[in-house]
């Protein structure tokens, strides 16, 4: 199929390097010249695993994926999905601006197309948003009517960072949000061979699963860091306590780690839209805000213990290990060690930082006075205390702690055996 994606972002081009592997001819348009460039030439504009090879292989020798700054060429495109951000605003709605602005120009390309196009939204938006904003705005810029002369679907992605390759090829459901039914009918078939459900449903009901699954994930984490604070008062362990509650199939393991909580682009920023769209609707939404504070309780915890530790942070050097909001990727938004990084330097403590992937990125949002270090090693070396805020690998090694204090926050060392050589606590154990 001819297959158009806008928005060469994290989800669009996961989206358009495996549907390209797949066979279908691809068009990625972005409006960033430099990613178009980049893409062309076979590299990939982000770290994702698997992705650079795949997109190299895609752009090179099957020759299947390129990418355009432009609409020209794109009238045959029969599915054209969306996939720009959608980020938060202050107030903790999504921001749909750049949706519209694409939106529009999708418009113009349906305007021109003879071939009744599928416009399948895969953006994170809130329920109604289909409806009330999509639809009207594609049938004024197309001088067409939705579900007469084009198609339209909303298609959530379920991708986790670090192994969205894994999770494209291979979903556990593939929701389809769909208007008319051919809109259904043809992703149906571009879905056809995936070995998962076919789930498809009315636009609202596509919108709200996408919310409330990221919403219940949090949940999980939030919970389980409740339970974790408890428990490390009480002196049980709570990772304990998680493998066994999580053998019971109702609850399952997944998702149960406890420590400083959920980052990211995802999780973080759903859960405050669905809570203030429910304060808009007069819906008092007591837990899921439960779920947000607790979240941000974890940092301050983290924070709490090493100050008891060290009496102050002023003048005190402190080493973060860790940057990103999980390990395997370079991510850095709403990652709680960016958020532990601000408050030390607030307090006056001098700062050395380490992570194996995410050091461009944090330097982009960090203030200079943050040291850059080398290697864990060098981070650790000359500090008072070591905050542990990502569980990559190559942290997992009591070596490198000796002597020092250690204030773990992912479980990333088995306490036990950190006990042994350096003065180790974690943020709920
Ligand atoms: C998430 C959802 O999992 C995915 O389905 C959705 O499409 C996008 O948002 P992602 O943002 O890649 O994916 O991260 P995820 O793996 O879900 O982790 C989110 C955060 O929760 C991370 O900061 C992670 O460290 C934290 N986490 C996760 C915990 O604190 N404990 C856990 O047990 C699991």
């Amino acid at each position: 199929m001819n297959v158009l994606v806008v928005g060469a972002g994290y989800v669009g081009i996961v989206t358009a390097v495996c549907l390209a592997d797949k066979g279908h001819n691809i068009t990625c348009v972005d409006t960033d010249e430099e990613k178009v460039r980049q893409i062309n030439s076979g590299s990939c504009p982000m770290h994702e695993n698997g992705l650079q090879e795949l997109l190299a292989r895609c752009v090179s020798g099957r020759g299947t994926l390129k990418a355009s700054s432009n609409y020209n060429g794109a009238r045959d495109s029969e599915i054209i999905f969306l996939c720009i951000g959608t980020p938060c605003n202050s107030r903790g709605r999504i921001d749909l601006s750049y949706v519209k602005g694409a939106i529009t120009d999708i418009g113009t390309v349906v305007a021109k197309s003879n071939n009744h196009p599928v416009v399948v939204v895969r953006s994170t938006v809130l329920p109604g948003t289909m409806e009330e904003v999509v639809i009207p705005l594609l049938e004024k810029s197309s001088r067409k009517k939705a579900g007469n002369d084009f198609s339209v679907a909303f298609n959530p992605e379920f991708l986790q960072e670090g192994k969205a390759l894994h999770g494209f090829m291979n979903p556990d459901k593939i929701i389809i949000g769909e208007y008319d039914r051919r809109a259904g009918d043809t992703l149906e078939k571009l879905y056809h061979g995936f070995p998962a459900p076919v789930i498809r449903t009315d636009l609202r009901t596509a919108e709200m699963i996408k919310l409330a699954s990221n919403a219940f994930l949090a949940t999980k984490i939030s919970f389980i860091n409740e339970i974790g604070n408890l428990c490390k008062q009480l002196g049980v362990d709570v990772y304990q306590v998680a493998d066994a509650i999580g053998y019971d199939p109702r609850i399952g393991r997944m998702f149960l780690n406890a420590g400083i909580g959920f980052g990211g682009s995802c999780l973080p920023k759903d859960l405050s839209a669905l809570v203030s769209t429910a304060k808009e609707a007069g819906c008092e939404m007591k837990v899921l805000e439960a779920v947000l504070s607790v979240n941000v309780q974890q940092v301050t915890r983290m924070l709490e213990i090493a100050r008891k530790r060290l009496g102050t942070f002023s003048n005190k050097r402190v080493a973060v290990l860790g940057l990103a909001f999980k390990p395997e990727t370079d991510d850095v938004r709403e990652a709680p060690a960016i958020a532990i990084i601000r408050q030390l330097l607030v307090e006056g403590a001098t700062v050395q930082v380490y992570d194996p992937l995410a050091m461009s990125n944090a330097k982009k949002v960090l203030p200079p006075e943050v040291k850059f270090c080398k290697n864990a090693r060098q981070a650790v070396s000359l500090s008072d205390c070591v905050l542990i805020a990502t569980e990559w690998d190559e942290f997992k090694n009591e070596n490198l702690y000796v002597g020092k204090l250690v204030i773990d926050g992912r479980r990333v060392l088995d306490p036990d055996k950190a006990k042994r050589v350096c003065h180790y606590e974690g943020v709920c154990w």
